[in-house]
């Protein structure tokens, strides 16, 4: 099926490579023109707007950090410059550093909430100005809220910082016809995953032994839920978190 998104416009943050690449592309498939953002990979974020113009759609590559306040304004009036309209908002940059507990400091707390907390934050309250009713966020959680794997407190923290303000950012924007959800997949096989090394260490095998699917993810396997929560299809869907594991828990 194609055209779910026709007629949307779309920022997705950090979708330069990884889970936010494979969405940006799913969404330029599905009829949405798409604001692809990224904090240093330039190249890969303009490949992947040819890849969404190719397949029919539109797109732009704009550069923001998504920690900092005035880039993030930058971004969303950009945005709101070139399509005149913010529909959708997919809060997917993200960080994870896993250290273990002797390792943490304030420069590790402060990287994980700068971005994964107070940037998913920010960026909700900058894209509400350009949002219409009928608008969609979904923000990029995981199942570590979950299973708690050790090593990595930090970002565990910070992605249950994110299940709680979905809910409670849904509960605000609903008298404005805003929704908001999230996605909490599991591990996925992305650059930033290989770049951990966390595929080849005990990490890897002990969550693929625990997998019912029994494979980890690959990033197609996310797009499908964010384009649903994304479209008018799931218009009385607010608040909730769909998980994506292979069944993992
Ligand atoms: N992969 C998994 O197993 C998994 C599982 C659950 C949840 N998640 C979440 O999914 C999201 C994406 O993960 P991923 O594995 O796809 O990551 P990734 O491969 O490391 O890619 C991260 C992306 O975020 C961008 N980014 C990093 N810092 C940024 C910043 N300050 N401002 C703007 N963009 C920034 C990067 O852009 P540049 O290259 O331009 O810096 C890159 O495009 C994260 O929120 C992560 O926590 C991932």
């Amino acid at each position: 099926m194609t055209g779910r998104l026709q007629g949307k416009v779309a920022v997705v943050t950090g979708s330069a490579r990884g889970l936010g690449a494979a969405i940006a592309r799913r969404f330029g498939a599905e009829g949405a023109s798409v604001v692809v953002n990224y904090s240093s990979s330039k190249s890969a974020a303009n490949e992947v707007v040819d890849d969404v113009i190719k397949t029919g759609g539109d797109a732009i590559a704009v550069q923001a950090k998504m920690g900092d306040p005035a880039e993030i304004e930058r971004l969303f009036a950009e945005a709101n410059r070139t399509y005149g309209q913010i529909d959708v908002l997919v809060n997917n940059a993200g960080v994870y550093d896993f250290q273990p507990l002797e390792n943490i400091s304030i420069e590790l707390f402060r990287k994980h909430m700068e971005l994964n907390v107070y940037g998913y934050l920010l960026a909700v309250k900058e894209v509400v100005k350009y949002m219409p009713t009928g608008g969609s966020i979904v923000n990029m959680s995981s199942t570590v809220t979950i299973f708690g794997p050790e090593n990595a407190s930090v970002y565990t923290a910070s992605k249950g910082a994110i299940d709680g303000l979905t809910r409670a950012l849904s509960n605000e924007l609903a008298p404005r016809g805003i929704r908001v959800n999230a996605v909490k997949p599991g591990v996925v096989d992305t650059e930033g995953v290989e770049a951990g090394d966390f595929l080849h260490s005990d990490f890897g095998t002990n969550i693929r032994s625990r997998t019912p699917m029994g494979r980890l993810g690959v990033p197609d396997d996310i797009p499908p839920a964010v384009v649903y929560l994304a479209s008018d299809e799931s218009s009385w869907t607010t608040g909730e978190f769909i998980i994506l594991a292979g069944g993992h828990r």
